[in-house]
């Protein structure tokens, strides 16, 4: 079992290296990733004026989001571990054009609470299952919120319900150099929130109440452009930053490989369907 510093020094070290990929595609991902929050889009229902948190915020696009249905007079803070990430969000969404919308940069298992609280709710899409120690992370939210303030999230289910999940690392491993340690039991990564008791048991030991837990299933829709899409699946995994320090050969072998596993997902002339099965998350702080 890895202790939870290294866990964590390991999870700061992966998403600076894997920042240059996530900023490169930070559009795309905006669009083709966009079904991945909209569920935990839909429960959280952000009103006018209201102060909402975005954990994990990565690019900004669903922080930006947010701040749009806010309005002028609320506020939208995107909180994120990778500086990298954070300057990208800053750059792509300035604050002059989109009031009240704040990027910061930390570890939210370290800090206390995050800066402008208390929040009045907090949306994460697909960033809590990456905690080193996910009571910790979850706890700031939890200290961050108001008294019967709310949390909204999405985190994938297992891997027999994200088939394509790995088959970018997959297909790209031989070609390039050596990949980050994969996760074991319940280290971060993106099938360790499979279990939902296990999210039950995390949320209650961080403090929230009202709990649940349902499974959400969607479809990713990518256009038909094998090189893109491998190339774009393979930079936002854990073979990213081998694939980019790999020499052009390397990385059209990885890409022509990691196509080759994806095709079952492809229609040709029409694009790709990516089945990706997460839960939707929600649950209260006391009142
Ligand atoms: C899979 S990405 C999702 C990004 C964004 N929510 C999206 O859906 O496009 C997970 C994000 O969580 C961030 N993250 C991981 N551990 C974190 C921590 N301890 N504190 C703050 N952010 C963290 C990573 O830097 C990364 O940007």
């Amino acid at each position: 079992m890895t202790d939870t510093g290294t866990l964590r020094a390991r999870n700061a070290a992966f998403w600076t290296q894997a920042a240059p990929g996530w900023i490169r595609h930070a559009d795309r991902q905006d669009e083709i990733g966009r079904p991945l929050g909209a569920a935990a889009m839909d429960e959280l229902r952000p009103r006018p004026g209201e102060r909402i948190l975005d954990v994990g915020c990565g690019c900004g696009g669903t922080t930006a989001d947010i701040a749009a249905a806010v309005g002028p007079h609320g506020a939208a803070v995107g909180v994120d571990l990778a500086e990298p990430m954070v300057t990208a969000a800053r750059e792509r969404f300035p604050g002059e054009r989109h009031p009240g919308l704040r990027f910061v940069t930390a570890d939210i298992e370290t800090i206390d609470a995050v800066p402008g609280a208390p929040f009045d709710a907090a949306f994460s899409r697909m960033a809590l299952m990456l905690l080193a120690d996910p009571v910790a992370g979850c706890a700031t939210i939890r200290r961050s919120l108001r008294p019967g303030g709310r949390l909204a999230a999405t985190v994938f289910r297992d891997g027999g319900a994200n088939p394509w999940l790995p088959a970018a690392t997959l297909g790209a491993a031989p070609h390039v150099g050596t990949l980050p340690p994969l996760p074991i039991g319940d280290e971060p990564g993106p099938f360790a929130f499979a279990d939902p008791a296990r999210v039950r048991r995390v949320l209650t030991a961080a403090g929230f109440e009202v709990i649940a837990v349902h499974p959400h299933d969607v479809t990713l829709d990518a256009p038909d452009e094998p090189e893109t899409v491998a190339e774009w699946l393979i930079e936002m995994g854990p073979a990213g930053a081998a694939y980019r320090a790999a020499p052009p050969s390397g990385q059209a072998a990885a890409r022509t490989a990691a196509a080759r596993l994806l095709d079952r997902f492809r229609e040709p002339g029409t694009g790709y369907r990516l089945p990706a099965g997460h839960w939707r998350i929600s649950a209260m702080t006391a009142p």
